[in-house]
């Protein structure tokens, strides 16, 4: 087999034939499901008459082909690995095509296939092809009919749109035909047939719309769907409010299945859902589950208009609906919940795993160039760098001027496929801002860095602050240009501890002001400073960089007290943190005693012993940074003395502030009936925040306190804590007994299980990784199950940091070995799980030969082009 070639940007053309009506025929059966293809084509204006007509197909067997009712000689079309060539076509006809597929033998995940005994289809990216021969791009929209054909075993026949059809077949078998209005790219479509039962609601839109609300679940499952139907109506109204935006059928379905290659598919009116991704319950799913569905099921209702209606014109632009759409589903999460937290949880997570890719081998700018594989680049620099890139655009127009852009853009482009520029254009025309040079974002990979300096001038009352950026060299992109960064600021006076006002350049911008940066260095100088200011820099995490400041520690101190941004008094403390854990990380590497920086645990101490206003903050400030974010910190990053520097700190702050953690966490326990309300999320998470801290010393009333917890068994997110403590600890007879328990008690429940192998998976103690070969025997493991691969083998590789870098490689071992494996099953999941080893190059040189040699042993299989992709830019 030749090497997989690369797709060009560049290379973009208009399909040579768009596709206006597409009608559909699913005769479902396991091994051999006909499905018969009529598609309306005519010739695309801009291309030459007489081209050949090119349609993608992969793995179909071709029963029949007809072109305008004629059935056509074998020497009219050809057929490869990848596609069917129609060598002479009309300007307009329509053809016909029967293929065969086999559901039950797709592992893979992409297009039909069987998921516990229903079907259920997968489109994006590239999936339609291996439904039927078709061309497979999202600039072609054409709108659909579709009959499902099934038996006694599919009651439930789903497609989308509205069903306006429906009957009986002989032998038992019955059709359901579905029509949808909306032209539509193939990657939105969707099927789904089996044994399934529904909860229905309604909704009416501002508009006087009725809408029947449906999710489809396997009828255990039932009652696990009141949030994310509670959730979905909120997320309706939501971007009516927001965004203007209405809903545009009468039925919107979810439905639920439990073999998923990610999250949730926004399908034209027929989203489905991974059913960790939908199904909550407070005995078995944790709040941040229920968050988590919450904003799945926000996300995927906002791609009707950021995707849907308005789509991509080819692949590239994929951030053009997802970067979008994360920016909508964080906004209203934001609303529904405490905005401040919700802002440190998506920062901390970005910080950590979108900085690391922008540092590793497979960086690539929000708009790639070129790809091996589209699969490949469903990543959190097109998911969530290319949110923050929109929430820059929000910030720096204005919220007045960004919600008249995002009018325009949704009236304009309504039932196009369009790019990048038409979205930023919207707004430059909206706010009459020039946005030439922020573009950039969109073209250079990376993460900008900022020096900033800062002086006072007592004498003349003026604030000196400069700010150098510069973005390191990534792959393919050795140079790169100044960005318009906006920074987002306060000077916090050290006298009052109040936000100053600010003046630049004459002009009063109020406590809390906006700067571009625009060039490589650039100074401002801020009058009318009455006081010695702490700078308040990046407030908000105002753009996706690094931002550098020679900070003392007195400073930070200063700054967790009395920044007047809550985000950034919690960043604060995040450096304070840092710069005592350096210590800790240094004198583990020189053998030297360490010692625990006094000015942390009075930071604490004030935290813990002030008026918490928002308890929600107060936890997230007291949780340390975690391993993966001081790794991406590091130079070089020494897995065992980041582990020990951060268990130091911890155990440090636990004896001295015992007390404390002992009464804070008693003052916030609560018996009170579960509800995933903001109030009561605050809660646990600062008492489970204190339980930790006590159960990292074993301190016996922690102890008692975690057995308690466990034993009340009242709701899944303190169970799991509990556990996960108990599970953590030195001590066996914590850990097993438990574990035996939950895992008996849980044995029917495939999201409840996820979560116990994920809970051992985590343990810090040396022999966790035979636990995991063990596990993986377990009969309610299985490689085929992406969220169990997810839950065992992701969870070990990603966060089970010290002993995944096991001196003997066997960490590394485990993950090849599993990649290979998956590699003939799943390539997409495989290409995502080799991850942690594609960032050798941030190792000692022993563990680095060590992951080179597993990723040249994976490279010298028989690869997938998404596999192929990953292991070759790794090595390069
Ligand atoms: N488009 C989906 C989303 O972000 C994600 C997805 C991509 C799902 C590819 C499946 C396959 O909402
Ligand atoms: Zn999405």
């Amino acid at each position: 087999m030749s090497d997989p070639q690369a797709t060009y940007l560049s290379d973009y053309r208009p399909p040579a034939y768009r596709v206006t009506h597409t009608e559909l025929t699913f005769d479902l059966d396991p091994a051999a499901t006909r499905v018969k293809a009529r598609l309306h084509l005519e010739r695309h204006p801009e291309r030459t008459a007489g081209e050949p007509l090119m349609l993608d197909g992969e793995g179909l067997t071709l029963e029949a082909i007809a072109l305008d009712g004629e059935p056509l000689e074998a020497d009219e079309y050809s057929q490869d690995e990848a596609s069917l060539t129609v060598h002479r076509v009309p300007e307009r006809f329509h053809l016909d095509t029967e293929v065969t597929i086999a559901p039950e033998a797709n592992t893979a995940l992409e297009g039909l296939y069987l998921s516990s005994g229903m079907y259920c289809t997968q489109c994006e990216a590239e999936g339609f092809r291996r439904i039927t021969f078709y061309p497979d791009r999202p600039d072609v929209m054409a709108t659909f009919a579709t009959t499902v054909i099934g038996g006694p075993g599919e009651p439930v026949l789903l497609s989308n749109g509205n069903p306006v059809e429906r009957g009986e077949l002989p032998n038992g078998r019955h059709f359901v035909t579905w029509e949808d209005p909306h032209p539509k790219p193939s990657y939105l479509f969707a099927l789904v047939a089996g044994d399934l039962k529904k909860v229905e609601d309604a909704f009416t839109t501002a508009s006087g719309r009725e809408v029947t609300l449906q999710i489809w679940v396997e009828e255990e499952n039932l009652d696990k769907t009141d949030h994310a139907m509670a959730s979905l109506k909120r997320a309706m109204r939501w971007d009516e409010e927001a965004y203007g935006r209405e809903y545009d059928l009468d039925l919107f379905m979810i439905v639920a299945v439990n073999d998923f290659n990610m999250g949730a598919m926004e399908n034209k009116g027929l989203n489905i859902f991974n059913s960790a991704a939908v199904l909550t319950h407070p005995h078995t799913a944790t709040d941040a589950a229920f968050q988590r569905v919450e904003s799945i099921v926000a996300h995927e209702y906002f791609h009707n208009w950021s995707g849907n209606r308005v789509t991509c014109r080819d692949w590239f632009q994929l951030s053009l609906k997802e970067g979008f759409t994360v920016y909508r589903d964080q906004c209203f999460s934001a609303d529904t919940n405490s905005p401040a937290v919700k802002r440190i949880e998506d920062v901390s997570f970005f910080r950590t795993a979108q900085f690391a890719e922008d540092a590793g081998p497979t960086a690539h700018p929000v708009r790639p160039d070129h790809y091996i594989e589209i699969g490949n680049f469903y990543t959190l620099t097109i998911y969530e760098k290319g949110a923050e890139v929109v929430r820059m655009l929000a910030n720096l127009v204005g919220e007045e001027a960004f919600r008249r852009g995002s009018d325009r853009y949704f009236e304009r482009f309504d039932g196009q496929a369009v790019t990048i520029e038409d979205f930023v254009d919207c707004m430059a025309e909206a706010s009459g801002l020039d946005l030439s040079q922020f573009l950039r974002w969109y073209s250079q990979a990376g993460t900008p860095e900022i020096d900033a300096f800062g002086e006072y001038d007592y004498a003349k009352a003026e604030y000196r602050l400069i700010l150098r950026q510069r973005t390191p060299a990534t792959p393919d992109q050795p140079d790169k240009q100044p960005l318009h960064i906006p920074v987002r600021l306060g000077l916090v006076g050290t006298k009052s501890g109040r936000d100053l006002p600010l003046t630049l350049e004459g002009e009063a911008l109020g406590s809390d002001a906006v700067i571009h940066l625009r060039e490589a260095e650039q100074e401002f100088l801020f009058t009318d400073v009455s006081e010695a200011p702490v700078p308040s820099l990046l407030r908000g995490f105002s753009a996706p960089v690094k931002l550098r400041f020679p900070y003392g520690r007195e400073d930070l101190a200063f700054l967790l007290a009395n920044d007047g941004d809550g985000f950034n008094r919690w960043d604060a403390g995040q450096r304070l943190a840092m710069l005592a854990l350096d210590d800790l990380i240094a004198a583990h590497r020189n053998g030297v005693e360490k010692v625990m920086d006094p000015r942390v645990i009075e930071a604490f101490r004030g935290l813990l012993e002030g008026e918490p206003e928002d308890r929600a903050v107060l936890a997230e400030m007291l949780t340390l940074p975690s391993e993966a974010y001081i790794a991406e910190q590091q130079p070089l990053v020494d897995v065992d003395a980041i582990h020990a520097a951060r268990e130091f700190m911890r155990q440090g702050l636990a004896m001295a502030l015992r007390d404390d953690f002992l009464r804070v966490y008693r003052e916030n326990q609560s018996d009170a009936a579960y509800a995933p309300t903001p109030e009561q999320i605050a809660r646990r998470s600062l008492k489970n925040v204190a339980l930790a801290y006590l159960m990292a010393i074993e301190d016996e009333d922690g102890v008692a306190l975690a057995r308690e917890q466990f034993a009340a068994d009242h709701n899944m997110t303190d169970v799991r804590h509990a556990l996960t403590l108990l599970t953590h600890s030195s001590r066996d007879e914590l850990s097993e007994p438990a574990l035996k328990a939950f895992g008996e008690k849980w044995a029917h429940d495939p999201l409840v299980m996820d979560q116990w192998f994920a809970i051992q998976v985590t343990r810090p103690q040396a022999d966790v990784l035979e636990r995991v070969r063990f596990l993986m025997e377990h009969p309610a493991f299985s490689l085929k199950n992406p969220n169990k691969v997810r839950a065992l083998i992701g969870t070990f590789a990603g966060q089970n940091r010290v002993n995944f870098h096991r001196l003997d490689g066997a960490g590394y071992r485990l993950l090849a070995d599993t990649v290979i494996e998956l590699n003939r099953l799943n390539p997409e999941i495989a290409a995502r799980l080799v991850t942690p080893l594609t960032r050798w190059a941030r190792f000692d040189e022993s563990r680095q030969e060590l992951m080179k040699a597993e990723l040249e042993r994976i490279r010298a299989e028989e690869l997938s082009p998404n596999v192929y992709e990953v292991v070759e830019k790794a090595l390069a």
